[in-house]
């Protein structure tokens, strides 16, 4: 079709905490070399008690919902691997709280951290099959491992929410995509576990063997050069993985690896997973937030997206910025959610992660802790209550 077709407005949301990896080195005897430098991470969201998928998805979408109204949002897209419910979509509790038309299709979709992309390409399909229709993409997510595990340092949380439309304000989406899945099992979740199992190494393998694979079909469809792009938007579960991956695809397409190029590739995609931690689905739109909110402007530049979800399945597209973007742009609200998070010690986030409900049906409130506009309130009879 000749529609552009893309990101029409984009909004993060994340947590009420945050932990520092300084206040995580102190603990357990690490040097926070490893983290800072290392791994690429100075901090990481954590959820209060009354903090979820469903509230921080709330959070980024309910900006969006008031810029450009429902009325022609007919579709919502909830990406997450780690929902609240087997059956239910986390979006309709969203639907709900936003108090989004009743004429409305809410649907989750989960393959890792792939599964935001997923919900763009889901988008797209329903913008191009009827132009006058707006999806509302929503990815978030709450990254947990076990403590005293290589992956409780790549911890974090966050939301983003996307409006996926016809003539978008701030990227379109272009053509071709490269796709590739390979049947691995570097990274997983059990549905009797509440962490992440990881093989750490070769997860990250497994990633970089999945961005050959779809750089490999991206370009057999005839995608850009890797030098037409201005930037990449890579998965971060942490933010040094971008900077590995972006060597390896130089690497495998010949150049040199000059590491003031690959800094200039993905140095300005980094802001905000950095400080957040990861998010998994969320993640690489939180890379693509940081790159329009912090570097000089792009447009009319061609930006790539590698998504990566363990498993696996990865994607590797192309997006083109579009004129007038940065009156667009929500980088103060993402500064605000980034720089309002409550610092706490190492008792507090211990607390947090070892918190559980009891599973008996009974009533179990939560105490107010969150000061964002929606909270869990609790269970009751087994079902979630959401509260603004
Ligand atoms: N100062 C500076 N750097 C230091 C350092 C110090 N004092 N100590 C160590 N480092 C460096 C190491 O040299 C290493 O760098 P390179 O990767 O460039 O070699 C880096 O810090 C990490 O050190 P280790 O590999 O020894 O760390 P680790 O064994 O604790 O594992 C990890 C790191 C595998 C990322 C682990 O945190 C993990 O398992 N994370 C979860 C899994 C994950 O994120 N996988 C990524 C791919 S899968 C994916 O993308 C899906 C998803 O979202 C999970």
């Amino acid at each position: 079709g000749d529609v552009p077709i893309g990101i029409h407005d984009l909004s993060v949301a994340t947590t009420q905490y945050v932990l520092t990896h300084r206040t995580l080195a102190d603990r357990n005897g690490t040097d926070v070399g490893k983290y800072h430098k290392g791994i690429g991470l100075m901090s990481m969201s954590v959820p209060a008690a009354d903090e979820d998928i469903v509230t921080m998805a709330a959070t980024a979408a309910a900006p969006v919902v008031a810029r450009h109204g429902a009325d022609r949002i007919r579709t919502i897209v909830f990406a997450t691997e780690t929902s609240v419910d087997q059956s239910k979509a986390a979006g309709i509790h969203v639907h709900s709280l936003l108090s989004l038309p009743s004429a409305a299709r809410v649907v989750e979709l989960k393959q890792a951290c792939y599964g935001g992309t997923a919900a763009l390409q889901f988008a797209l399909g329903v913008v191009h099959r009827n132009p006058a229709e707006q999806v509302l993409v929503i990815a978030s997510d709450v990254s947990k491992y076990e403590m005293g595990e290589p992956g409780e340092a790549t911890q974090g949380a966050a939301a983003v929410a996307m409006l996926v439309s016809a003539e978008p304000a701030l990227v379109r989406v272009d053509e071709p995509s490269g796709v590739f899945t390979a049947d691995i099992t570097d990274f997983w979740r059990p549905n009797y576990r509440t962490t992440a199992l990881v093989d750490g190494h070769e997860s990250i393998a497994a990633y970089l063997q999945a961005l050959e694979g779809a750089w490999k079909d991206y370009t057999e469809r005839d995608g850009r050069k890797l030098d037409e792009l201005s930037a990449i938007c890579y998965h971060q579960p942490f933010t040094k993985m971008a900077y590995k991956a972006h060597r390896h695809l130089l690497q495998h397409c010949g150049h040199d690896v000059d590491e003031a190029e690959v800094t200039r590739a993905v140095g300005h995609t980094t802001g905000y997973n950095a400080v957040i931690g990861n998010s998994y689905t969320a993640s690489l739109y939180l890379g693509l937030a940081a790159l329009l909110d912090n570097s000089a402007d792009l447009t009319g530049r061609s930006v790539g997206f590698l998504s990566y979800g363990s498993g696996s399945v990865a994607e590797f597209f192309a997006g083109t910025v579009m004129p007038g973007y940065r009156s667009h742009l929500r980088s103060e609200a993402h500064r605000e959610a980034i720089s309002r998070r409550l610092d706490i010690d190492y008792a507090r986030y211990r607390a947090i992660h070892e918190h559980s409900f009891p599973v008996d049906g009974g009533d179990h409130f939560v105490p107010r802790e969150t000061t964002g506009p929606y909270r869990f309130a609790g269970l009751s009879g087994h079902k979630r209550i959401y509260e603004r």
